[in-house]
């Protein structure tokens, strides 16, 4: 009677696990098949996804375009409604023109829309969209509740007076992993300062 009851019980577990390793393995494959919002091999990249800060830029139109005269921000950095806002005055873009034909700024819009930061699920375009009070539309991330407290210890010596980054929009310059979606704080280095230690 007691070795039927323990038998039963081992097989309940061995089905459990079972049923685990099969969900796992559901899991991974449906990750991996959402290619744009998540790394492709699940294997290899599981770990490495999440550590990343906010999802890497894959649409090449938007490197060249958007990337031209800077950094090509990632679409999580900013809400959707920053980016609807940017992309209707791209004739008068922070004292430059920037104006695209129309069916690119919509195939860009569209694009900077669809992984803004208020529908991702990364861990920084997260923190930068809760910190945006909901009638606020930010046209910089560097303006953001969110990035300034992240970078309230940076003195302006370090940034606007240093000719090797004048402009905090520069993210690519102390990020050196940014164009990948790493903005980890260990990853960080002020050019013309050899150290940065907090
Ligand atoms: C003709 C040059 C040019 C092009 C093309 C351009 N920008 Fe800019 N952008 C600028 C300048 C100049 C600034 C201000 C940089 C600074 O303050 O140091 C800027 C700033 C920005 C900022 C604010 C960065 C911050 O400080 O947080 C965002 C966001 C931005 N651009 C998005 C875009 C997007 C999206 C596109 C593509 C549609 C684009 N830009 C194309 C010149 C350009
Ligand atoms: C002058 C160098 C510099 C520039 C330019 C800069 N950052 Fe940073 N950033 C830093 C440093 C240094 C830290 C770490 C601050 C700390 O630990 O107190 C940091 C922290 C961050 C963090 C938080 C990381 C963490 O681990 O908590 C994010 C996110 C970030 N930066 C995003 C950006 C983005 C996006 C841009 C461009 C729009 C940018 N940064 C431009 C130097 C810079």
């Amino acid at each position: 009677m007691k070795t039927t009851v323990m038998k039963t019980r081992t097989w309940v577990l061995i089905n459990i696990f079972g049923i685990a390793l099969g969900l796992i393995t559901v899991s991974g494959i449906v990750i991996s098949s959402d290619d744009d919002t998540h790394e492709k091999r699940w294997g290899d990249n599981i770990f490495k996804q999440s550590r990343l800060d906010v999802a890497p830029v894959k649409n090449t139109f938007y490197n060249d375009e958007c990337g031209a005269c800077h950094f090509p921000y990632q679409p999580g950095l900013l809400p959707a409604r920053s980016w609807q806002r940017l992309m209707g005055g791209l004739e008068a873009h922070f004292g430059e023109n920037a104006e695209l034909e129309l069916p690119d700024a919509q195939q860009l819009t569209d694009y900077l829309v669809k992984y803004a930061a208020d529908t991702s699920s990364y861990k920084r375009s997260r923190g930068i969209s809760r910190s945006i009070n909901k009638n606020d539309i930010p046209l910089r991330i560097s303006e953001t509740r969110y990035f300034r407290r992240k970078h309230h210890e940076l003195s302006t010596k370090m940034v606007k007076g240093n000719p090797k980054v004048r402009s905090f929009s520069n993210c690519e310059l102390c990020h050196t992993q940014a164009a990948e979606g790493f903005y980890n704080e260990h990853q960080v280095t002020i050019p013309g300062y050899s150290q940065w230690d907090d």
